[in-house]
């Protein structure tokens, strides 16, 4: 029988069913609560508002936990590659070697984008910041493929997964290359995805590069790291302007710009950029926690927090371990992970943020390992943008397949001017 829960309004009593999750999870469901009661419910920023049931990710902040499908992050970072994982986010399972052997050679298939694509980047100024170029050149897919996505054709939607997840690579390294006027390098079929992605953004036709093995190892681990992580900001877009019916493309493309903020993806950059600020001003990590602290600064720690994590973000560990032994293996010194390492220090010894359950997120430390990788600063998110993917793939999949999906659409509560009536421009105060 399903359990319910009883809400007095007023002298009425509102009888509410009780969804339960595969881990114990309870949610109210007051879907019908304004029908019987005139009532809604406000949450601003969704605090404490399921928008979905999904199978996908199981995260725990209390304890730090993060699942895919089930599987502890720290086993799918050990083992795998990134496109398995992509596999077990979108489909549900982890692939035989039949599923991935087919998987692989759709996502090499489909790496090339259309000629003509290629003088969009032309439009571009070169200071273009690389997440609007991503996001437009995502978009603008839906010109080359505008045919409807029809969900009962499973090939079909195969392909369409595997064009995204692999184009998307191809447009993040052509806007590298056009931004620093260096000719395209075209994908290359005997590659893997990550070594394909590295070669086309670093190698040039005047000499010949290698991938290194570790930096394709830790493109793969940071990769699956940002993978997914259930109804964020940018999936929550995902899954909004998809409930609308808009095309797959669009709808990514909406994710895209979600992530953008610094808020959210975008955090990562700023990570970087603090750290050299406070490089540049001395090196006083204390100054910056104190900064972070005062409300009128306007300041925050940036990578630092996180809405679900109250514990520590289990990303955020694995990265910072993978960060050290990256450094080393490539003989870097860099004074930023220093740095990084005295602010998380002094921050985790302050009051405000112990209080407050504020620790470093999965932004903090990622940067670093982008730079010795030799990234620039302003194409870190959009290494985000190409992890995060599979996981906006998996939930408007997931979305579009449940036959009560219905299109987003949240009520308001008024606070504006009573009715009154229309005064003529002359009469206008
Ligand atoms: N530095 C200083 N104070 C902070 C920080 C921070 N980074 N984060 C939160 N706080 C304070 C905040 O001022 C508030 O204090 P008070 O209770 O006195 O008003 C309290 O902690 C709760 O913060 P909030 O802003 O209400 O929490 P939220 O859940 O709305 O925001 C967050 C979460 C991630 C946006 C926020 O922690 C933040 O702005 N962090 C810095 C940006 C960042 O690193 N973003 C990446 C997030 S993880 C990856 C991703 O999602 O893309």
């Amino acid at each position: 029988m399903t359990e319910k829960v009883e809400i007095k309004i007023q002298d009425a009593t509102f009888e509410a069913p009780v969804v339960v999750g595969s881990e114990n999870e309870r949610a109210i469901d007051i879907g019908n609560l304004r029908a019987k009661t005139g009532f809604v419910t406000i949450d601003p920023a969704f605090m404490n508002t399921a928008s979905t049931k999904s199978a996908i990710t199981f995260l725990d902040g209390e304890q730090g936990i993060l699942r895919y499908r089930g599987y502890p992050i720290e086993q799918l970072a050990e083992h795998c590659e990134f496109v398995e994982v992509a596999y077990l986010l979108i489909f549900g399972e982890l692939p035989n070697e039949k599923e991935l052997l087919r998987w692989r050679t759709l996502l090499t298939r489909h790496s090339l984008i259309h000629e003509d694509m290629k003088h969009f980047f032309d439009g571009f100024p070169s200071t273009a910041h690389p997440m609007a170029v991503l996001s437009a050149m995502v978009c603008s897919l839906s010109t080359y493929y505008p045919e409807e996505v029809d969900l009962s054709n499973k090939e079909q939607l195969e392909i369409t997964y595997a064009r995204l997840i692999s184009k998307i690579r191809t447009i993040a390294a052509f806007a590298y290359k056009k931004s620093i006027g260096q000719p395209f390098v075209y994908p290359r079929n005997d590659l893997k995805y990550c070594a394909n992605f590295l070669n086309m953004m670093f190698s040039v036709p005047a000499e010949p590069y290698t991938v290194d093995p570790e930096t394709e190892k830790v493109m793969n681990l940071l990769l699956i790291l940002h993978a997914d992580h259930e109804q964020n900001c940018s999936t929550s877009t995902v899954r909004l302007v998809g409930s609308s019916r808009a095309n797959i493309f669009a709808s990514m493309a909406g994710g895209i710009l979600a992530l953008w903020g610094p808020l959210h993806g975008g955090a990562n950059q700023e990570v970087i950029e603090m750290l050299e600020a406070i490089q540049k001003d001395g090196g006083d990590v204390k100054k910056y926690v104190e900064l972070a602290k005062d409300k009128k600064s306007n300041f925050r720690l940036m990578g630092f927090g996180h809405r679900v994590y109250k514990n520590f973000d289990p990303r955020a560990k694995i990265i910072k371990a993978a960060a050290d032994k990256v450094l080393s293996k490539l003989g870097i010194e860099d004074p930023l992970l220093g740095i990084a390492k005295q602010l998380e220090e002094a921050a985790l010894q302050d009051p405000y943020f112990v209080e407050r359950k504020l620790y470093p997120n999965v932004d903090f430390y990622s940067g670093i390992i982008y730079r010795a990788l030799g990234f620039p600063t302003n194409m870190f998110t959009v290494l985000f943008a190409l992890g995060r993917l599979p996981g906006w793939v998996s939930h408007w999949k997931e979305m579009m397949e449940d036959p009560t999906t219905k299109i987003g659409r949240p009520r308001q509560i008024y606070t504006g001017a009573p009715a009154r009536d229309f005064v003529p421009l002359a009469k206008r105060a």
